[in-house]
């Protein structure tokens, strides 16, 4: 149906009188507005197209009512646009830009995470790389392979958790079983550091816990001495204990190393003159190590006429508590903030 001249006339005159009446509030209905009126396809564009149903004597009429629509929702636009730009900044200078911040408390390193690093940092230095492995091991790499047969007294050292009732499989009592690992599958040289965590079917004291964490070392090579494995621990206890450190060893008994020994720091805390943490005897065991036996090598493929090799193993959480004088292990594991927030920049 065409439009009478009345109603083309009719449409600017109700927005002119939108325009004027309109409330507008926030920055979202200014928005809607400016949408209509003077966004890309606005309500007025019609309007202009309409001009051709216009008789010729009243277009100029018509366009300047158009114009006076549009110069109008211009006018609304600008000042409402203004005003809301005036209350924003208003309100920032509500800030107070002197009051303190919203403070951001420092996390801390966990004592387990601090030791461990530290080792690894003392061994990269001797060329040492890390390896991890499986925590779920199977029967020979943590035990057979390691010469520790079925029925080996050794195996009751080690109280150990099976998975299920499979005797096969357990949760590895030590790093050890990574040593394995590693000689199946590389050939000499071998220089690795195999931290991880360990289980044991213990009863959870303030000495003993039923997971903990070790990290174990395995150098590979032709003749490689005993005389090398003393001068690496030494160089590893001086740079945990500082400078001052000496260490002993004291012939000792593993089934996968021969000889075997167990490495005594100078007491650090007391400088060996006699306190509760050396028992005052002026010095703490921190490690089991030796030359690995021969048939180890062998069971792992390596032969053992043209390689030797050391290894040595030691406990994370011992060395924790040593060095931070930590006396129940249990506070490693149970995650008390108030304990843990005291190792910031340790
Ligand atoms: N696996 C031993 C343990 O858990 C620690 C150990 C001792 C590791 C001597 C070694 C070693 O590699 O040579 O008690």
């Amino acid at each position: 149906m065409e439009s009478t001249i009345q109603d083309i006339f009719n449409k600017p005159k109700t927005l002119l009188e939108e325009i004027a009446s309109v409330e507008i509030n926030d920055a979202g209905s200014l928005e809607q507005f400016r949408i209509r009126f003077l966004g890309t396809k606005n309500i007025l564009k019609p309007l202009f197209g309409e001009i051709r149903n216009v008789p010729n004597e009243r277009k100029k009429e018509y366009g300047q009512l158009l114009n006076e629509v549009k110069q109008a929702a211009e006018a609304k636009f600008n000042d409402l646009q203004s005003t809301f730009q005036q209350k924003e900044g208003e309100k920032a200078d509500d800030i107070d830009v002197t009051a303190p911040g919203i403070p951001m408390p420092l996390g801390a390193r966990h004592p387990i995470n601090l030791v461990r690093n530290k080792i690894i940092e003392i061994f990269n230095k001797l060329g040492f790389t890390v390896t991890y492995d499986r925590e779920i091991e199977d029967d020979w790499h943590n035990f057979t392979a390691l010469n520790m047969p079925e029925d080996h007294t050794a195996r009751d050292m080690q109280d150990t958790f099976f998975i299920q009732t499979n005797p096969d499989v357990v949760l590895r009592t030590h790093t050890s079983s990574v040593q394995v690992r590693v000689m199946e599958s590389q050939e000499p040289p071998i220089r690795i550091l195999s931290p991880g965590r360990v289980y044991r079917n213990e009863t959870i004291s303030a000495r003993a816990h039923c997971f903990f964490h070790q990290v174990e070392g395995l150098y590979i090579d032709k003749d490689v001495s005993f005389g090398d494995l003393k001068q690496t621990l030494f160089f590893f206890a001086q740079e945990m204990f500082g400078p001052d450190t000496q260490i002993k060893l004291r012939p000792s008994y593993f089934p996968f190393t021969e000889p075997s020994a167990e490495v005594d720091v100078s007491c650090f805390i007391c400088n060996s003159k006699g306190c509760n943490v050396c028992k005052y005897t002026g010095w703490v065991e921190i490690l089991g190590c030796g030359m690995v036996d021969p048939a180890v090598l062998e069971n792992c493929g390596i032969d053992s006429n043209v390689y030797s090799g050391y290894a040595f193993g030691m406990g994370v959480e011992r060395i924790a508590m040593l060095k931070y004088q930590i006396n129940d292990i249990r506070l490693l594991s149970e995650n008390d903030i108030r304990f843990l927030s005291q190792f910031k920049g340790a």
